[in-house]
């Protein structure tokens, strides 16, 4: 049995200088200030942060968005957060768009999050893979700076093609794929998709894998994708963890862990999903047997 953890979306902001912000920081310092910084609590992350430790997972994947506007003190206290959270070993994590908000934040989550964000054979740059028991992470970035209001997320094609490479390579362990954008996005969101979604989902269509989880857009879902000769591959979202309450379509803040057991010949895999309740206390709010 090896149990893997999720955790997702949590848009640690600090109060920034507004003299400091350019271009589109501005309009998110903005939207942060009307909006988000009700629904993002330090509160509410640190109660799941307790929880997840005391599930003692396997492993805990952090599936992007960690930081708000890519300001310089946000990232040193994601990497605070993630250094009491586990260790590099311990611990993956890949970019959300949230992690390179402008053009010159692209360097910044390598330079702080780096051994968080690298395979086990020391490479950087994605996909990565770290392989731990009989499970293989397979860690993509779909992080890109975009223009204000836009949210898109893209692999690009040098990136898939290495991906289709590493899904080969890795075939016969339970490949799960990290990845912050969903690979399926329904018109209303288009200014949030995925742009090469439907490339990454012909690459798993043509190469399979067994579980891939998604962050972005703060809500627990389980879609189904088509893999190879019949199969099929559960894409699976995690709310964010650090949402005080439930706000419009998004869940309250929350986590997902996959209990995976079994092999090659028949994986079983059960998602649990845990949630913080009015109360303050998380708990348990689900059981799902995907396989
Ligand atoms: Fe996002």
């Amino acid at each position: 049995m090896f149990v893997l953890a999720q955790l997702t979306d949590l848009h640690m902001a600090l109060r920034p200088r507004l003299s400091k912000l350019a271009s589109k920081r501005v309009l998110g310092f903005i939207n942060w200030q009307r909006k988000r910084k009700f629904v993002h609590r330090p509160e509410v992350l640190d109660a799941i942060t307790r929880d997840v430790k005391e599930q003692a997972p396997d492993h805990i994947a952090v599936t992007g968005d960690l930081v708000n506007l890519s300001l310089p003190a946000e990232y040193r206290r994601a990497r605070a957060w993630l250094d009491a959270l586990g260790t590099p070993h311990d611990v993956t994590v890949i970019p959300g768009n949230h992690d390179v908000y402008v053009r010159a934040a692209v360097p910044l989550p390598a330079a702080y999050w780096g051994d968080y964000m690298r395979g086990d054979d020391g490479s950087e740059g994605f996909p990565f893979v770290r392989r731990r028991a009989n499970v293989a992470l397979i860690a993509l970035s779909s992080g890109v700076p975009t223009g204000p209001f836009m949210a898109t997320g893209r692999l690009g094609q040098q990136q898939l093609s290495r991906f289709a490479q590493t899904l080969d390579a890795t075939r016969g362990v339970f490949r799960v794929v990290l990845i912050h954008h969903p690979p399926l996005t329904p018109p209303r969101r288009s200014l949030r998709r995925l742009v090469d979604a439907a490339d990454l989902r012909g690459v798993l269509a043509e190469h399979g894998a067994e579980l891939l989880i998604h962050g972005h857009d703060h809500e627990r879902a389980v879609i189904w994708l088509d893999g190879p000769r019949g199969a099929k591959t559960p894409a699976v979202g995690a709310p964010s963890a650090s949402a005080r309450a439930p706000h419009g379509h998004e869940n309250a803040g929350g986590y997902n862990i996959y209990r995976i057991d079994g092999d090659a010949a028949a994986w079983h895999c059960e998602m649990i999903a845990r949630e913080r309740g009015p109360d303050g206390t998380v708990r348990e709010i689900g059981r799902h047997t995907l396989f």
